[in-house]
């Protein structure tokens, strides 16, 4: 997730895309960039760090400019790698916000031709195909419609070139949005960026390319320019920098179909039924592999676990979770036959790391999986496997989960598949269960008011219980994690069938069971167990995908069936559900008490 900014008008350019950039920091702040035209022509800034780094470059007579603030999925943040991009000359500036699958692909065929590139993104492909297309006498709108039609993957691109005030623009799966003001014209990844100027907005379609010039936006579509509605935004500029939501948490809940996308882009080859994932291990080293360890805190742990379950299933090797602060890479394994993964969305906590540091320190190969290129997970593990969610503010983790879940259940695929543990038609079967993510999140997201009235009858409940069985047993666990964190409510996850070892005596009608009741979960053993705290009185809340009966639960919360990843799906009502009790209670959610997003002590 990255911010793109663009203004058009009889304004200083500069302080306009600069103020964007700072609303946007939110999605990304690795580093940050601007390309003003000017008296002189094209004036490029590009700094790593947050926008305040880049201060306001000082460009006589521009009055048209784009922006951008990058959270890095391709090269390291660094200066280089910074946009806006430029071609072989400095007559062009590019920026851009997605992921371009075939940019390796078209990146060979332009070095081929003769283009010299200088960074290590996915981006800088852009201005070297624009050039190519003005070279042969087209226009910048024309010329950047021809060039998206060579790219696979999701994009927002803004473009500008020497020799006329306008910015060109057009999106693929990555938002971006018109702002018309008075004799002056936006553009940006969200409204955020310019809602103090103007509230009219035109949110473009797929396939859209916008022409900002002259004060004025022109929406084409094939070649023809369209008429797009123009909105006006009715939220405040504080309410818009969530999007228009209450808190970042529930604007990240929110996004996670998105954040899926991103991760599964370009990583699925349905086809030859593989995980394409950027990793390379030692010939044979997967295959020899007797045990994974995968170690994490807190949520991230519970990602772990699940992955566990998924890659035991799918990669026949011996797959544990660890806590991270409790991992004394012991029990004898080989440590040429061990992997050792560490899981952070930060890359930066303690306990992590710590972990990390003590299996490289026995000569394990070790991996990480995180959201936050640079970090310092990154630097000490052996691998590197980006999960791609974009940033995440709300100190309680959602969308990173999703993400995480997601990314190592193709590790597992692709683990699977390097073992010959799982037939090409078995991995087909995973990979259109994990395909199907983003469309069945967003059902449950749809479904967010229903959520919210159950939550209702809970809010004054005197502890919440949560359980299902494998698959499901980490999601229980995530789900009572989130309310403990944000509605500081007494919450439990259990496996269902421990129930009746002791936790039972604490089940009244004041402790709803809130189950997992999905495919993978073994549902049928968890209803018993739900119905053995149900005749203790407390009531049930079951998330159901048909797959066993569920006449006799209290409330049920439906989601499509896919396979051994139902369970993450569970897990958006469970997060829903902790917002709203923890809202109806006013609490602060995005900061909770005593909490901090990164925990850098041990
Ligand atoms: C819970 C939460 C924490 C983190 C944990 C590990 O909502 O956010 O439990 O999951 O502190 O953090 P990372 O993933 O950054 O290592």
């Amino acid at each position: 997730m990255c911010g793109i900014v663009g203004y058009v008008g009889d304004e200083p350019a500069g302080p306009i895309v600069h103020g964007g950039l700072e609303n946007l920091d939110y999605r990304g702040y690795d580093s940050a960039g601007m390309a003003l035209l000017g008296d002189d022509g094209l004036t490029i800034t590009k700094r790593e760090g947050e926008v305040s780094n880049l201060g306001v470059p000082a460009v006589a007579g521009a009055t048209c400019g784009i922006g951008h603030t990058r959270w890095s999925t391709h090269g390291p943040p660094t200066d280089t790698n910074a946009h806006p991009h430029t071609g072989m000359s400095d007559d062009i500036a590019v920026v851009h916000n997605g992921i371009i699958e075939n940019y390796a692909e078209l990146r060979a065929t332009l070095v081929a031709d003769g283009h010299e590139f200088t960074s290590e993104t996915d981006t800088e492909v852009v201005p070297h195909l624009l050039e190519r297309e003005l070279a042969d006498g087209r226009d910048l709108r024309a010329a950047l419609e021809s060039a998206v039609a060579k790219l696979e993957g999701s994009y927002a691109i803004a473009a500008v070139c020497t020799g006329s005030d306008r910015i060109v623009a057009t999106r693929h799966e990555s938002p971006l949005v018109v702002g018309h003001g008075d004799g002056a014209a936006f553009l940006a990844s969200d409204v955020t960026a310019f809602v103090e100027h103007t509230r009219d907005v035109t949110y473009l379609e797929d396939g859209d390319t916008v022409v900002l010039a002259d004060g004025d936006a022109t929406v084409y579509r094939d070649g023809e320019v369209v008429d797009r509605p123009i909105d006006t935004v009715e939220w405040d500029a504080a309410a818009a920098e969530k999007g228009g939501y209450d808190h970042y948490m529930l604007k990240e809940i929110h996004e996670q179909p998105t954040a899926l996308r991103q991760a599964l882009s370009g990583r699925i080859d349905l086809e030859r039924g593989t995980a394409d994932l950027d990793l390379t291990f030692p010939a044979g080293f997967l295959d020899s592999l007797d045990e994974i360890q995968f170690v994490a805190c807190g949520t991230s742990f519970y990602a772990a676990h699940y992955a566990a379950h998924l890659t035991e299933s799918f990669a026949d090797v011996r797959a544990t979770a660890e806590l991270a602060s409790e991992y004394t890479v012991d029990g004898g394994g080989d440590p040429r036959r061990t992997l050792t993964v560490a899981v952070t969305q930060s890359g930066e906590t303690a306990d992590t790391l710590g972990a990390l540091r003590r299996a490289n320190g026995t000569g394990i190969r070790t991996l990480a999986v995180t959201n936050t290129l640079g970090s310092t997970v990154t630097r000490d593990a052996d691998d590197s496997l980006f999960i791609r969610a974009g940033p995440e503010i709300g100190v309680a983790a959602t969308k990173t989960f999703a993400s995480q879940v997601t990314t190592m259940a193709l590790l597992s695929v692709f683990v699977a598949q390097e073992r010959n543990a799982l037939s090409a038609a078995d991995a087909r079967d995973v990979l259109t269960d994990l395909r199907g993510l983003p469309g069945a999140v967003q059902q449950v997201l749809d479904d967010a008011g229903d959520v919210r009235e159950a939550a209702t009858a809970f809010v004054d409940a005197s502890a919440y219980f949560f359980v299902s069985r494998a698959h499901g047993y980490p999601v229980a666990l995530e789900g009572a994690l989130k309310l403990k964190e944000i509605a500081y409510d007494h919450a439990e996850g259990f496996a269902a069938g421990e129930l009746k070892h002791g936790p039972l005596a604490l089940v009244t009608e004041d402790t709803p069971i809130l189950a997992v009741l999905t495919e993978g979960t073994r549902p049928e053993e968890t209803l018993n167990n739900v119905a053995e705290a149900q005749t203790r009185g407390a009531p049930a809340i079951g998330i159901v995908d048909g797959s066993v009966e569920t006449n006799s639960l209290d409330t049920a919360f439906s989601v499509p069936s896919l396979g051994p990843v139902t369970p993450l799906v569970a897990n958006v009502y469970f997060q829903l559900f902790a917002y709203a009790i923890a809202n109806q209670q006013g609490r602060s959610i995005d900061k909770p008490r005593n909490l901090a997003k990164s925990v850098t002590v041990e």
